[in-house]
C-alpha cells in the first residue's frame, strides 16, 4: 500500500473520531450548561428566600422571619394603600356611631380632634368589652384630656383648661395686688390653654404615628355645631385633682 493511500485513511479515521468526540463534547456542554442553570436558579431562590427572612426578622423587630407579624407597619397593609390612594373619608358624627363593633363587618373607628383613625387592629382595647370600646364610634376628644371616660364623650373642649387653673383662695391671694392678681391669672389662663392643647395633641399625633393605626378621615359637622351644645361642666374627678395657687413666698 502506497504511503500516501495510508496517510489518506488515517486521516478519514481522524475525521470520524473527530466528528463523534465534538458531538459528545457538544451533548456535555448543553449537559453542564442546563445543570449550571439550574443551579443558577436554585442560588437566586435561596438568595431570596434568605433576604425575605432577613427583611421580615429587621422589619418584626425579631418577631418573625416569614412576615407573619401581629403588627404589621402600614406599608405593608393593602388597605392602608387603598385608604392612601382613596383619599379621606368624611363622616357625620351618625354615620361615625356606625364603626363602633357592633355593625358586622364594619371596622372600628374613632376619631380625635376632628380627625378619624381606623383602630381595629386594636380590637382587644376597643371592641366590645374593650376596655376603651367607649370611644369608638365617637369623637370623644374632652375625655382623653380630662380622663373622665362617663361625662366627658364629647368633641367639646371649651372650659376644659379648668383642670389646669388654680383654685382661688383670699387668704393666699391677698399677698397680690389686684392688678397683680389679674396679670397672673391671664398668664395661668394661658398656661392651662396650652397644656389642654397639648394634652390633645399627644393623643392625635399618638394615633397619627402609631404603626398599628391608620387615619382616614374627617368629622364632617354642620356648621356652628359647638355653639348648639351647653357648655360641659368640669368633670368630677378632674374638679377634685384641682389645687390652690402656690403662696407668693413659695413661688
Ligand atoms: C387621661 C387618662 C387616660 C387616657 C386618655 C388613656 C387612654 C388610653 C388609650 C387610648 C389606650 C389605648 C392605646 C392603644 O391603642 O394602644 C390606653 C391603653 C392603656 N391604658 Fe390608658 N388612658 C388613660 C389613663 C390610664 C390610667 C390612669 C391607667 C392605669 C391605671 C391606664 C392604663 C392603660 C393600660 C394598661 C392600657 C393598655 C391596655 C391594653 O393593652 O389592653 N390608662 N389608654
Amino acid at each position: 500500500m502506497a504511503d500516501s493511500e495510508l496517510r489518506q485513511r488515517k486521516a478519514k479515521g481522524d475525521d470520524g473520531q473527530t466528528k463523534q468526540s465534538t458531538k459528545r463534547r457538544t451533548t456535555d456542554e448543553e449537559d453542564y450548561d442546563s445543570s449550571s442553570l439550574r443551579l443558577d436558579i436554585l442560588r437566586v431562590l435561596t438568595f431570596l428566600f434568605v433576604a425575605s427572612c432577613g427583611l421580615s426578622y429587621v422589619i418584626s423587630s425579631g418577631e418573625s422571619f416569614f412576615w407573619g407579624m401581629q403588627n404589621k407597619p402600614n406599608y405593608l397593609k393593602p388597605e392602608w394603600w387603598k385608604a392612601k390612594f382613596a383619599g379621606p373619608i368624611y363622616l357625620t358624627p351618625d354615620e361615625l356611631s356606625q364603626y363602633n363593633g357592633y355593625e358586622k363587618g364594619k371596622p372600628l373607628y374613632l376619631a380625635v380632634n376632628g380627625t378619624i383613625f381606623d383602630v381595629s387592629s386594636g380590637l382587644h382595647m376597643y371592641g366590645i368589652g374593650g376596655s376603651y370600646h367607649f370611644f369608638v364610634g365617637r369623637d370623644a376628644s374632652r375625655a382623653y384630656v380630662s380622663g373622665c371616660f362617663e361625662e366627658d364623650l364629647t368633641p367639646d373642649m371649651r372650659g376644659l383648661e379648668e383642670m389646669y387653673l388654680p383654685i382661688d383662695d383670699p387668704e393666699i391671694d391677698s399677698k397680690w395686688t389686684t392688678a397683680e392678681m389679674k396679670q397672673l391669672k391671664e398668664q395661668e389662663l394661658a398656661e392651662a390653654k396650652e397644656r389642654v392643647h397639648s394634652g390633645l395633641k399627644h393623643w392625635v399625633d399618638f394615633f397619627t404615628n402609631s404603626p398599628k393605626y391608620q387615619k382616614v378621615g374627617y368629622v364632617k359637622r354642620e356648621e356652628g355645631w359647638l355653639e348648639k351644645l351647653t357648655v360641659p361642666p368640669l368633670c368630677k374627678s378632674a374638679q377634685e385633682k384641682r389645687k390652690k395657687r402656690v403662696p407668693r413666698d413659695q413661688q
